[in-house]
């Protein structure tokens, strides 16, 4: 299972990429707002310092609603830099293009999906990633890890080759419910994936074997 960091901030890009099991990075307009990143030339300037840092794929998202500004942008944020995967929502223009970017090789991001349909069209208009929303849809009483469970189950039974990317991951026992469905991607905050590690059984273990090589070594 391949591990992102659903971020723009550079010093939690940094701190996950250090930790050595980082192997992507998605943004979507609401985390580069958060990070005060505003006008093109710096947007397209933080993108090509987030893939500086990372090793793997790095989602920038579409403005553009209609096909013409999809196919424009997605181009330009292509040329930053070959890490770089167009994210496009999953709206009638939005597939259209995805299967122009997949045509051309560009990788994808199909983004707020909330639904089998939705996703079974982003696979066939050859999306390398889909991503369903679950903590959104957790949000309002309906069982996101359910929907990746459903996408992965639908994907494995056609062979599709879209990666089921878990976004809208809100803490850590996400990360392992979409662990447990095979989901091939989760993109998730730092604080869930260093959560991973939590255990007091550790904290309580390493105290002592700490205390017990101190009572004969000082
Ligand atoms: O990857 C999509 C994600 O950023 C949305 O998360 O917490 O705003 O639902 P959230």
């Amino acid at each position: 299972m391949k591990f992102f960091i659903d971020t723009a901030n550079l010093n939690q890009i940094k701190e996950a990429q250090d930790l050595g099991i980082l192997d992507g990075v998605t943004t979507n307009p609401s985390l580069m707002a958060k990070e005060g990143i505003k006008g093109d030339e710096n947007i397209k300037k933080h993108y090509q310092t987030i893939c500086e840092i990372v090793d793997g794929d790095v989602s920038a998202e579409v403005i553009a609603t209609d096909f013409d500004g999809m196919i424009k942008e997605g181009e330009t944020l292509a040329a930053l830099h070959p890490q770089i995967t167009i994210k496009v929502p999953v709206t009638k223009e939005g597939i259209k293009a995805i299967k122009y970017f997949s045509d051309k090789g560009f990788k994808t991001n199909c983004t707020l999906v909330f639904s089998i349909g939705q996703a079974l069209l982003a696979a066939k208009a050859g999306a390398t990633y889909v991503s369903p929303f679950i903590g959104r849809l957790d949000d309002i009483s309906t069982d996101g890890v359910e929907l990746i469970k459903h996408i992965v189950d639908m994907y494995n039974y056609y062979g599709f080759e879209t990666q089921v990317l878990a976004a809208s991951i809100r803490h850590t026992q996400h990360i392992i419910q979409c662990a447990e469905v095979g989901a091939d991607v989760v993109t998730a905050p730092l604080s869930a994936i260093t959560g991973l590690l939590n255990h007091p059984l550790t904290d309580l273990g390493l105290e002592k074997f700490l205390a017990d090589y101190k009572k004969l070594n000082g």
